[in-house]
């Protein structure tokens, strides 16, 4: 039996957080795809800005987005894992309030609300949304502890694209909603873990990461994926 891809030829899509390194990659290459006649990129400081410190402007940039609809693939790279105040916590010592609060909004509730208003914007007919989710998120794979709060979030986000791809199996039957991990990659968020020496160049793993949406089925909706294709334990 054939197996039926979803992605068609050709496709418009759509980067959230393309400012970012992975999101900045993702425009670049699929600038260069033929099949992909139109990507669109937004982000915090774009002129409909999508801010997760304000949930309020991830209605308003979708809804800015309606005329450019339908996308068959919205790519959202939004995340953090530091910031100016806090690092990865390595031990429950470390645990604080304002940290687990913070990456909880800005890598688990931000990414769920852009799911519920972005939808809107998806092909009915064929269409993928891939969230950027961490392999550190799995609570079955964790075998070193720490990073408490981004393990956490990313964790949370998983079971929200899970839930949610249950729920449009009914409802959107022809989406496919996906959490990925990019591998280790050398960005703003890799930097201070020596990402420089470790992380691969964001255009290999964007490059990788697009081979596999490519062939995603819908079959494939609801799954955790590595940039490798591999499916990842919750
Ligand atoms: N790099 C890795 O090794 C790695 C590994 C596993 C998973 N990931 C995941 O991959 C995704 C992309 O990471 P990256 O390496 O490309 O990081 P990055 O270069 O730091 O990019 C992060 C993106 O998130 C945006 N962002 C941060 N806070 C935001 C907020 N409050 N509202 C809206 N946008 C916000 C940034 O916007 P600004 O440009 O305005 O700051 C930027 O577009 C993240 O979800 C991350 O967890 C990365």
């Amino acid at each position: 039996m054939a197996i039926l891809k979803i992605l068609p030829n050709p496709f418009r899509a759509l980067i959230i957080g393309s400012s970012g390194t992975i999101g900045s990659a993702f425009i670049e290459l699929l600038k260069q795809n033929p099949s992909c006649t139109e990507v669109v990129g937004v982000h915090r400081h774009a002129e409909h800005p999508i801010d997760y410190q304000n949930p309020e402007s991830i209605e308003s940039c979708a809804h800015s987005l309606l005329r450019d609809s339908p996308f068959q693939l919205i790519i959202n790279t939004i995340g953090i894992l530091h910031s100016n105040d806090w690092m990865p916590e390595k031990k429950l010592d470390d645990l604080n309030a304002e940290q687990l609060i913070a990456l909880m909004k800005i890598n688990a509730i931000g990414p769920a609300l852009t799911i519920h208003s972005f939808s809107k914007l998806l092909d009915p007919k064929n269409s993928i949304m891939v969230t950027l989710s961490a392999k550190v998120g799995s609570i079955e794979d964790n075998r070193l502890g720490g990073w408490y709060s981004y393990r956490a979030s990313k964790a949370a986000l998983n079971m929200l694209i899970k839930t949610a791809s249950i729920e449009w199996a009914r409802t959107k039957p022809h989406s496919a909603l996906i959490a990925m991990h990019p591998g280790t990659v050398n960005s703003r968020l890799s930097k201070p873990f020596r990402g420089e020496q470790i992380g691969r160049p964001a255009i290999d793993a964007v490059t990788d990461m697009f081979a596999v949406i490519e062939n995603l089925t819908i079959e494939d909706s609801g799954s955790f994926v590595s940039y490798s294709g591999e499916k990842l334990p919750w």
